[in-house]
């Protein structure tokens, strides 16, 4: 009898950690940045928020722009806006290396990861708690990374929904799928109330990058924090 081939989920991947900045000391972002970058961490997660879109308002590309020269790890911009069309460009030149949206954010999902990946940038899909893996199914082609809200989006402190992680699982059987059949590679990240209590389940699920704000830059070592996560 030939041996069972592993799962998406039991084979082994290598888990990146993304800082989420918005837990950070704003008074002190340059050093923060610094100090992740030194702790281990793999990307930075940057939170854009409109005061429309969600509940609140935190940094723009201007900014995004001040911290690329603080450190070398890519920059993962999470866009919480809309419309996001008309800001793409201002964060690929503010050095985002990869740019994620919602679908939810505009009529055109497909042609904004088209004007994504046409600045030279990775692009991302961003499901809310709400909202179903088949937004992701007819875009798959042009995504470098899907991300799954497991809050709702808006604020970082919040508490982990369970039920996300059976649409990780789902994802992961997509991206494994696309994969098999000759597509591109597409990260999993998962983002909201990760902390080294549920950090486990996400990969367990199928997710390869990490997305942490309050258990790593609310944490008094940083080092420490991260490998936490890694389990
Ligand atoms: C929430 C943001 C998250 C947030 C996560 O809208 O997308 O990236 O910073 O914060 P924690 O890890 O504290 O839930
Ligand atoms: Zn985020």
């Amino acid at each position: 009898m030939s041996p069972t081939p592993p799962t998406g989920a039991a084979r082994a991947r290598p888990v990146r950690i993304a800082p989420s900045l918005l837990a950070a000391d704003f008074a002190r972002l340059g050093e923060e940045v610094r100090a992740i970058e030194a702790a281990g961490a793999d990307w930075l997660h940057l939170d854009i928020m409109d005061g429309h879109f969600v509940p609140n308002i935190s940094f723009g590309p201007a900014l995004v722009k001040t911290l690329r020269r603080h450190a070398a790890m890519p920059f993962d911009v999470h866009l919480m806006i809309a419309p996001a069309d008309p800001y793409l460009a201002a964060f690929a030149d503010a050095g985002a290396d990869v740019i994620s949206l919602h679908p939810e954010a505009g009529p055109h999902l497909h042609r904004s990861l088209q004007t994504i990946r046409g600045l030279g940038r990775k692009a991302g899909v961003v499901l809310n708690p709400g909202s179903p893996v088949a937004l992701v199914q007819p875009v798959l082609d042009l995504c470098d990374l899907v991300l799954v809200m497991s809050v709702n989006p808006g604020f970082g402190g919040q508490s982990f929904i369970r039920s996300q992680l059976a649409k990780i699982a789902a994802l992961r059987a997509m991206i494994d799928a696309h994969a098999e059949a000759g597509g591109q590679e597409i990260a999993l990240q998962v983002d909201g109330g990760v902390t080294a209590a549920t950090a486990a389940a996400c990969v367990e699920a199928g997710a390869d990058v990490l997305v942490a704000g309050t258990a790593v830059f609310g944490q008094a070592d940083y080092a420490q924090a991260i490998r936490a996560l890694r389990g």
